[in-house]
Order: structure tokens, then sequence, then C-alpha cells
């Protein structure tokens, strides 16, 4: 998982390549590197560490150049080094390659190579399609050696290619993993993603599996693996590119945890209808399907797989639709039984992640719907399923997913509330309710987030404490594990999530009075008399109580050290308001604890290799 910028322009370009690098580093940040054509060949300078340590070490901005490209690296092939860092040249020094992906036939390829005379610089698998487009080179152009090249690699790419013999052009191709095409004024780009190059333009070019794009300052052409040229439709983005900056706040996470009521309102705006609610033209199942879908599966990863649990409460218990959910990774390997009448639903905030792509296209292959809840338009999950509702939180950058997370819960919403009225398994009234309890969210989180004096005295208390048990139930159960996984990812403090009446299978005896546990408890007709009786077994045991419960309610405040209160709602929203005092309070023990909150350690944004 690493990020690629690449720009042909007519001006000096060290300064696009290299905030386009900064707003890539989220994809990963062990070395980074940039390449020029200058006048005589390729000039690299490329280091270990992250863009502004590397920079001031070897300066790219220094760098001169009208056409070049970037790269920062999440290393797969060989060790964090400065010479596994890209670029990679061939032995002639004039081709330069910079990769995100998996060449898998990589071992075969280079010891052929090798044969033939090449020879490697680095333990990439990278550089060994840096050598192959050079043994390809014929006295063709350069597009037709990348295509020699990329026909004989198997694997996921996205490549960015510099030849200094045709200082003009830059070469850009794609193959499970993402990389798009930004058309400006004198100057066009490459990137892994939209953000990294919205500054400059905002129109963008989606590249498919196996096409490879060609750029000149001022044209472009795309071609297939045989050489064929494709017609390509050119996307206006309407994000700006500020909301993808800081805006003031000290870190992307903690902005985007503040954006939530925004990114929720946005995200229910045009949907909520008079008593129902109707998606875009992008949604694409019809009413006839949605009646007779005898099955759900949900696919996803990390917090989205988190997501996709709470889903299924609502659409178990609302629209009474049976519903499974599934890691992605787990499922595309595991021969599921599916059939057209079982809706897969993929839920990703990038629609990259390689496992969820890989369980959507199984999916497809065994003849099942598919529907992407995804935040990023014209992603590769958003692209090959039969439809899509948009998450609306926009840009997220910080690591560690946020507001993503919430409005895939309220997308998750709205659609039982669409399948609960087309099935009739609610009265009118009852969905006029649930409409209204959802309008009323992006206020109340506000209200929680005002909450944020407390949460900093929890973490100023408790930031030094190796453990911690996040412990909920029903469908805020899920809450405690995405609460652990948010602690864990940004603090490196171990956390576990569990369901509050296992606690007593194995968890309690971890309980001593050093252990921080918190309940997440909102007031429910189902499970909150038990939950009481589980604080108590903590409490009995000397463990810390720190509590996200009801607002007015009396009891729990009592037995625990810290209460936070989020207001009333309905048992499913609970876990959209609940949710948030966990991602503040990782967020301010991650801060206390000096760490780096919006780039992890290890971690990457969107994890786009297996
Ligand atoms: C990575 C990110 C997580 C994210 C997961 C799934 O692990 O660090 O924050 O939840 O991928 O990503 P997706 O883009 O598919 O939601």
């Amino acid at each position: 998982m690493c990020g690629i910028v690449g720009v042909v322009s007519d001006k000096d370009i060290n300064e696009k390549l290299y905030n386009g690098l900064a707003n890539l580093e989220y994809r990963g940040y062990d070395s980074v590197g940039m390449c020029f054509i200058n006048g005589s060949g390729i000039d690299i300078k490329k280091g270990v560490g992250k863009l502004h340590e590397v920079n001031s070490k070897i300066n790219f901005l220094g760098m001169p150049g009208k056409v070049g490209l970037g790269h920062c690296r999440w290393s797969t092939h060989g060790g964090v080094t400065e010479e596994n860092a890209h670029p990679h040249i061939d032995c002639t020094s004039r081709i330069s390659v910079v990769h995100n992906g998996i060449i898998e036939n990589y071992s075969e390829l280079k010891e052929e190579l090798e044969k033939k005379g090449h020879k490697f610089c680095s333990q990439t698998d990278t550089e060994v399609i840096a050598h192959l487009i050079e043994e390809s080179m014929k006295d063709g152009k350069i597009e037709d050696a990348v295509i020699t090249a990329l026909n004989k690699i198997e694997g996921s790419y996205a490549l960015g290619v510099l030849y200094s013999e045709e200082p003009d052009k830059l070469i850009g191709a794609r193959n499970e993993s993402p990389l798009i095409l930004g058309i400006g004024e004198n100057e066009n780009f490459i990137a892994s993603d939209v953000p990294s190059i919205l500054s400059y333009t905002n129109k963008i070019i989606y590249l498919e599996d196996k096409e490879i794009a060609v750029l000149t300052k001022d044209n472009f052409k795309v071609l297939d693996l045989n050489g064929n040229v494709k017609t390509k439709e050119i996307h206006l983005i309407n994000w700006s590119a500020e909301a993808a900056e800081k805006g003031g706040y000290e870190h992307f996470m903690l902005k985007e945890i503040h954006e939530q009521p925004v990114a929720i309102a946005n995200t229910l705006n045009e949907r909520l209808r008079k008593g129902e609610v109707k998606f875009e033209k992008e949604f694409g199942l019809s009413d006839d399907y949605l009646k007779k879908i005898k099955r759900i599966v949900i696919v996803a990863c990390g917090t989205s797989w988190h997501a996709g649990l709470v889903g299924k409460f609502m659409l178990e218990e609302l629209a009474k639709i049976p519903t499974d959910v599934e890691y992605a990774s787990e499922f595309r390997y595991r021969h599921p039984l599916l059939d057209k009448d079982t809706l897969v639903i993929a839920i990703s905030q990038s629609g990259e992640t390689a496992d969820t792509l890989a369980a959507l296209k199984e999916a497809k292959k065994l003849g099942a719907m598919t529907l992407a809840v995804c935040n990023v338009m014209g992603s590769s999950i958003t692209r090959i399923s039969d439809g899509v509702i948009y998450t609306r939180a926009g840009p997220e950058i910080g690591v560690a997913s946020t507001k993503a997370f919430t409005t895939q819960l309220c997308v998750l919403y709205l659609l039982t509330i669409l399948l609960s009225k087309l099935r009739n398994t609610l009265s009118q009234e009852q969905i006029n309710g649930m409409i209204t309890g959802i309008r009323k969210i992006p206020l109340q989180l506000q209200s929680v987030l005002d909450e944020d004096d407390e949460i900093l005295k929890c973490a100023e208390l408790y930031y030094k404490k190796p453990n911690s048990l996040y412990l909920g139930r029903g469908v805020n159960f899920p809450i405690a594990l995405e609460g652990a996984l948010k602690l864990k990812e940004v603090s490196y403090i171990h956390a576990e999530g569990y369901p509050a009446a296992e606690m007593k299978h194995g968890p309690i005896a971890l309980i001593d009075n050093s252990m921080p546990v918190v309940f997440i408890a909102p007031q429910d007709i189902y499970t909150y008399k038990k939950v009481l009786g589980n604080i108590e077994e903590v409490k009995a045991r000397g463990g810390i109580i720190i509590s996200v419960v009801t607002e007015g309610d009396a009891e729990i405040p009592k037995k625990s050290e810290h209460t936070i209160f989020i207001p009333k709602t309905m048992y499913t929203l609970s876990s959209i308001l609940s949710v948030v005092p966990l991602q503040l309070l990782a967020y301010h023990i991650a801060v206390k604890l000096g760490r780096d909150v919006d780039r992890p350690r290890n971690l990457a944004k969107s994890v786009v290799v297996e």
C-alpha cells in the first residue's frame, strides 16, 4: 500500500509532487522518493522516513523538472531501506518506475532477467518491472514496451513510469490497485487518489484494471493491454481541496471526529422524504428485487466490519431479513453459499480494500446481487457493484476511521427503513418514528462532542495503563469492539472489546484495580439491567469504571469513576452516539502518549494488498 503521484507540465512541478505526496502519506510512510526528467537523464532522490524528515535531508523541493514521479512506501517486499525505496530504475538508468501493489510472479521474472544479465539493486518486486520494460524496449515507443512488460506480470499494480528518451511522456497503469488521471491546464497527473491532486484539478478519469495511460502536458490517451485505444469519461469532482486540509485542528483525526454532525447531515440530505427513504440512481436495485431478498451477507474489514455488525441488528430486528456479517478476507476463501436471492453488501470507506474487493468479485461470480456502501466516488468497489450508496463523509485522511464509520451506520439505517417499508415489516408510524430519530442525530452528536472535557480528564488519568477492556451488549457490542480498535490503532495500548455478558467466561480474570473497563451502556429495554450486574462484578474486583450512558441515567453513574452522557435516542441509533466518546478517548490518550495520531505505526489507510 503505497502512494503514487506523477505530473507532466509546462512548469516546474516539485511543489506539486511534494504536496501530492504529503496528502498521500496516509497510504504509507516508511520511505519516500521522487524522480524528475532532466536534460540528460533522470534525477532520483529517496530516503527512509516520513516525507518532511527525508526532505529536510535531501531537499526534494530543490529538484527542478517538469515531468516527474513521487512515491511514499509501505513495505511489502524488501525491508525499509533506501535501496528498496521507490523510484526504481533499469540497468541503463533511462527508465524509472514507482509501484503500488504486489507482483506475484516476481521471483521467476527476476531469475529470468538475471540470466539475461540484468543487475538488481533492491529486494523489491517493483524493480523487476523496470528491468522488464528495459528488456521489452525494441525500437518502439515506451508505451509499447510497458504493454509488453505488463502482459508478463501477474499480480496487482498501480504504476508510474518515466523514460528519459521520451521526456515529454508520463505513463500510468493499473491492475487491482487504484490509479486515477487528473486533467489540468497544460499539465496532467496520475495519482493514487483524488485529494492528492485536487488543488490542481477536479477533472478526473478513473483507470480500469489492465489499462495504461500515456500523458503529455496537453494530451492523454488510454490503451488496453492489446494496445487498443479506450474512450474514457472525465468526471468532475465536487469536493473542495480545503475539505482535505486540517482546518485549524491539530490532527486530521480530531477534525474528522468533529466533522461528524455535518458528515451525517450530508449523508441524510435529500434521502429522507416524507415517510420514506429514497436513494439516488446509483443505488440501482429495483423494488421488486428488494422485496424478494431472502438473505443479506455483509463483507468488510476493520472498522467497516464493525459497521456491518451494527447493520445486522438493524436489518434483522427491523427489516426482518436474516443477515450474516463476514470478514472479507475469510469470506473470499471459504466457498460461501450464495444465490440470486442473496444481497451481498460490501462496506468500505476507501472502496479499494483488496480483501473486500476480492470478496465482492467472489459474490458476483456465485450469482449474488451486490451493493457497495462506500465513501469514495468511482473507487474500484463502487465500479464492480450492481448498486452503490455513498456515505458522504468527505475525504477521510486520518488512518483511524471515524466519520466514515458513523456515516456507514447512517446509510445502513436508511437502507433498513427502505427495506422495512417495502417489505411491510414496520408500520408507517414506526417508520416515521425512525425518520424523526435519525433527523435528530446531527444535533445530538454535537452535544456528545461538547462533553470533551470529561473525556480528556479520563485520558489524563489513565493514559499510562497498559491494558483496557471495552464491554457492551446488543447493538453496543460492536461499539465496544470499535472503541478497543480505536485505542489500539492510535495509542498502541492493548485493548479488548467483549460482549459484557461474556466477560465472566475469561476476561474477568484480568480485572484488578489497575484495569480501566469502559462500559457502553445506553438505556434499552433488553439488556440494561444485565449490564448493571456486569458493572457490579467489575467493581467488586476493583476495576476502574468508565461508562457511556443515556442522559438522565441515575444508576450507572453512581457506580462509575467517570460517566459520559449521550442523548436519548432509539436503540439502534444509540450506537452512532456512543462511539463518539470512544473515538475522543483514544485520540486524547494517543496525544498524551506522543503518538503519531494520523499516521500510526505499521498501519495504512487503505490496505490494497492481501
Ligand atoms: C485499514 C484502515 C481501517 C479501515 C480498514 C478497512 O485497516 O486502517 O481504518 O477500517 O482498512 O478499510 P475500508 O476502506 O475498506 O473501509
